[in-house]
This record gives C-alpha cells, sequence and structure tokens, in this order.
C-alpha cells in the first residue's frame, strides 16, 4: 500500500480545467491501485499563512531545540511522508498561485523534508519517489521562444533534486486561452496522456 499526496492548488476549484485532468489522473489511479491511499490537501481550504518575520522565527527556534514534532511542521511531515506526491496547480505568472509557494515554505524544512551533507548537498529525507505536476497554461510555452519563461514546472523540478525525489514529471495542456485553439479538444487530448502516464506512475 502506498501513500498518495494529492496537493491541490486549482484556485477556481470545481470550474477548474487543471482540477478536472487532475482528477481524471487520480481517478485512473486509484482504479489501477485500489490499495493505495489517496489524500488531498486542499489549498483554498488550508489557507496556510506565508513566513512572516514571527513564524519563521518560530519555526526557526523550534529547529534548534530539535522539536520536529510540533504543530508547525504537521505540513512538512505529511509531505516527507508520501510514497508519490501529486500537485495540480494551474500556470498563473508564469509559475503558479501563491497558495502553492506557502506550500513549499511550510514543507521546505531542513531535517524533516531534506538536510545538507559533510560536503554541502542537499540530501532527501521524504519516502517520495516521484513528483508529478499537473497543470494546464493559457499560453503555449513549449515554443523555444517562449520555453525559457515557463517557471512553474522548472521550479518544481528543481526542487525535486533538494528535496532528494528523483522522478519529476509534468502533464500539461497548454495554449488553453490562445482563440485558434479548441480548449476542449486540448484537455481532451491532456486526458489522453494522463491515461499513458498513469500506467507506470
Ligand atoms: C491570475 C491568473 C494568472 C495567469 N497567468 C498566466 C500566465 O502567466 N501565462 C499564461 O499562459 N496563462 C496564464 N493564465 C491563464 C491560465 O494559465 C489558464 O487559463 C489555465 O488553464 C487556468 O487553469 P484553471 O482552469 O485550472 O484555473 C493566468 C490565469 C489567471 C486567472
Amino acid at each position: 500500500m502506498a501513500e498518495i499526496l494529492f496537493v491541490n492548488a486549482c484556485v477556481r476549484e470545481e470550474q477548474s480545467r487543471t482540477l478536472k485532468l487532475a482528477r481524471h489522473f487520480l481517478a485512473r489511479y486509484g482504479e489501477l491501485h485500489p490499495e493505495d491511499v489517496i489524500t488531498e490537501r486542499n489549498l483554498m481550504r488550508d489557507r496556510l499563512q506565508p513566513l512572516y518575520r514571527e513564524n519563521l522565527e518560530e519555526e526557526e527556534a523550534l529547529l534548534a531545540a530539535g522539536r520536529l514534532d510540533q504543530p508547525m511542521f504537521a505540513t512538512a511531515r505529511q509531505f516527507a511522508g508520501a510514497d508519490k506526491v501529486v500537485i495540480a496547480a494551474p500556470f498563473w505568472e508564469l509559475s503558479f498561485p501563491a497558495i502553492l509557494k506557502i506550500y513549499l515554505e511550510r514543507i521546505s524544512v531542513v531535517g524533516v523534508v531534506f538536510r545538507y551533507n559533510e560536503h554541502g548537498a542537499p540530501v532527501g529525507l521524504g519516502r517520495a519517489k516521484k513528483l508529478l505536476l499537473i497543470t494546464t497554461r493559457g499560453g503555449d510555452f513549449s515554443l523555444p521562444e517562449t520555453q525559457w519563461m515557463e517557471m512553474g514546472a522548472r521550479q518544481l523540478e528543481a526542487l525535486c533534486a533538494l528535496y532528494g525525489i528523483p522522478q519529476f514529471q509534468c502533464l500539461c495542456a497548454q495554449g488553453m486561452d490562445d482563440v485558434r485553439n479548441d480548449p476542449a479538444q486540448l484537455l481532451e487530448q491532456a486526458m489522453g496522456r494522463a491515461e499513458e502516464l498513469v500506467k507506470d506512475f
């Protein structure tokens, strides 16, 4: 039995095309792995606070005292305990919504999710071997002239290296808001790719 953590950062909730794609992927995953447990973190409901000075100082004091069992680190502990992570987030401001950035602040805890070894290199402490980002984008960021502007998948892939998660994948539908495209058809095609990808996830 594997623990799947589903981090839902789809701000438009049931209107969200990204969420539709994620639910399709997870439904197929559930059919293929009925023994696994999928736990959803809905970031719209959680309303995590960003790290302001007070809670940053509190976090540093607790870390210095080795009190990793404190509620402040519950989100990081949950992330570290997952075998596979699926993050669903629309493409906003060339990356993802702020609620996901706040979540990342909350899980990036040295001593829980990763540590630095004697050479100063990060070493993962969590169980996850795979992280999948599911996203939809208004524009097309797969083109030679736009690829460099994509900061969402690239940031999460880099964070996987920091957290010691060996496999990062991204499932996306893009060009969704381009008037020349049919967004329903693009989403349908992405659903098809989801069905292929889920077989090896
Ligand atoms: C606040 C906001 C910011 C956005 N920023 C971008 C952007 O930087 N680049 C882009 O191509 N599309 C952008 N979009 C369009 C969305 O990526 C696109 O409509 C996506 O499919 C929305 O996903 P959803 O249906 O899951 O909410 C933005 C949309 C919103 C609402």
